[in-house]
């Protein structure tokens, strides 16, 4: 987050260096960052890959792909043919130490201050390579390894992939990804909560009632079905991207933007969650799965009909959960989680929910309810703060209304936003771990989740079904009616 000094030369690895991952989100982020002057000239892309492909071929795919992934108001032909000579395409095959040797010769022609090894891989190579890697003699001081998620399927196939890549790294050199926390409205809630004092005195359970933070997506799950149905939901968003949203929300200042002073704080957020009995399990979370229905005005499958899903799947596609914080800032104040696939819209956003006033002198509105104040933080797509409050309508009575404080930021700051790889790869190269997970927040969030995995795993009752194009089933409502509040919707 602080700006590291950029190193001037690198060398920057991509396994699975043909995959979806690097032509989808990876190459088209290093040619913006390229294309905007971000990189020092002597920075070079090596690709690795099992396919046999040779270098112009690689790069005839390459340019196939990533064309379709950068948009058209950012592509420039002769950006991209300098962007090209950067890249260097091998044939290597993870799993085969002499393969590296051929690896070892390549980084030797460039020598460079900083090289990363980004594992865009099966997390089962990651010991592998980690190994192979050190073998040749390739993990050096200036060396750093970017692990890509699923970090495990459970706590112990997480800590599992913790001690493989122990053996050969340390701490220091590894680079967690959660793509979450390189979106520049992640970093926005940093802004907000710690370069302004008005929200802090109130960012507490005397002012607060409730949080509710949402991560919808409007799609299915595609052609991820294999992956998809061994991950589920809470796999696949709650135990990394939700967990770390909660965090920055919850956490309390840290001393500086160092990344162990905004880890730590995470961490603290992270010792705090309230862990679930069986009991809290059935009452405070809710699991769906979608059925056919209509997104985007046209029909489209359940879940259950998608690619490579049995018919008697039980994986969840949308989670609801009550989490709580157990410490001073926070007892009292729920935090609800929500997430789904095949919902009405894509939209990520954390609404935190003011107390009422203490005592009405105001007659009801004619809705017969009134709305306590709001904050509004929508992180996509669009991205905006909006500060609902009550106001006097206009009129002979005094009649309340909600009306918002807006704060757009597509309005306010022109130019183009930075897409979160960008900035995770430039921060990788700098060497600033302040955006990665490290190893004691993994296992504590995979901690947290593992009693409802297995819970669920043992209720046969299995997920609530949902209509696609709908908000999920409707216990999840109930999860917040029950506590007297209702979900937040922009209308
Ligand atoms: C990924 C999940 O981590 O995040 C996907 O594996 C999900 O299932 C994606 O679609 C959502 O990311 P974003 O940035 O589009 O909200």
């Amino acid at each position: 987050m602080s700006q590291l000094p950029f190193p001037q030369s690198f060398n920057l690895v991509f396994f699975g260096g043909a995959g979806d991952l690097v032509t989808r989100k990876l190459l088209p982020a290093m040619y913006q960052c390229h294309k905007t002057g971000r990189l020092v000239e002597s920075g070079r892309i090596l690709c690795l890959d099992l396919l046999d492909l040779t270098q112009e071929a690689f790069l005839a795919m390459v340019d196939d792909k990533v064309r379709q992934f950068v948009p058209k108001a950012d592509w420039d032909d002769a950006v991209w043919a300098t962007f090209l000579s950067r890249l260097t395409y091998l044939k290597l095959d993870a799993t085969q130490q002499e393969q590296y040797v051929a690896l070892k010769t390549l980084l030797k022609q460039s020598p460079a201050e900083v090289t990363v090894f980004y594992l865009s891989t099966a997390p089962f190579l990651f010991a592998t390579i980690c190994s192979n890697l050190t073998r040749q003699g390739l993990n050096g001081p200036n060396s750093r390894v970017v692990l890509e998620k699923p970090l495990g399927h459970d706590l112990a196939s997480s800590n599992a992939i913790t001690s493989d890549v122990d053996r050969f790294f340390y701490e220091k050199q590894v680079y967690r990804i959660d793509h979450y926390l390189g979106k520049e409205s992640v970093q926005n809630l940093m802004a907000l909560r710690f370069g302004n004092s008005l929200f802090e005195p109130l960012w507490r359970r005397m002012w607060i009632s409730n949080v509710q933070i949402t991560i919808a997506e409007d799609v299915g799950i595609g052609s991820r079905g294999g992956f998809y149905d061994k991950t589920g939901a809470l796999r696949d968003m709650v135990q990394n991207h939700l967990l770390q949203l909660l965090c920055f929300v919850a956490m309390e200042p840290p001393a500086s933007l160092d990344s162990d002073a905004i880890r730590n704080e995470k961490l603290k957020v992270l010792e705090c969650l309230v862990p679930f009995t069986r009991e809290d399990v059935l009452t405070k979370t809710v699991r769906g799965q979608y059925r056919a229905g209509v997104s985007g005005g046209r029909p489209v499958k359940g879940y259950l009909d998608e690619e490579n899903i049995p018919a008697d799947s039980k994986t969840e596609t949308f989670v609801a959960i009550k989490a709580e914080i157990a410490n001073w800032r926070w007892a009292g104040v729920p935090f609800y989680l929500f997430t789904g696939k095949r919902l009405p819209t894509r939209l990520a956003e954390i609404v935190v929910h003011f107390h009422d006033v203490p005592h009405h002198i105001f007659p009801l509105p004619s809705s017969g309810s009134r709305a306590p104040s709001k904050l509004v933080i929508r992180l996509q797509p669009d991205e905006y703060i909006r500060l609902y409050l009550n106001a006097k309508a206009p009129g002979d009575s005094m009649e309340l209304q909600p009306v918002s404080l807006d704060l757009d930021f597509s309005g306010k700051f022109k130019g183009r936003r930075a897409e979160a790889y960008e900035r995770l790869l430039l921060d990788t190269i700098r060497g600033n771990q302040a955006l990665f997970v490290r190893q004691d927040e993994l296992e504590l969030a995979w901690r947290w989740v593992e009693p409802i995995l297995n819970t669920w795993a043992a209720d046969p009752s299995g997920p609530k079904p949902y209509a696609a194009g709908t908000w999920g089933p409707s216990a999840s409502s109930e999860l917040l009616s029950r506590d007297g509040f209702g979900w937040h919707d922009e209308g």
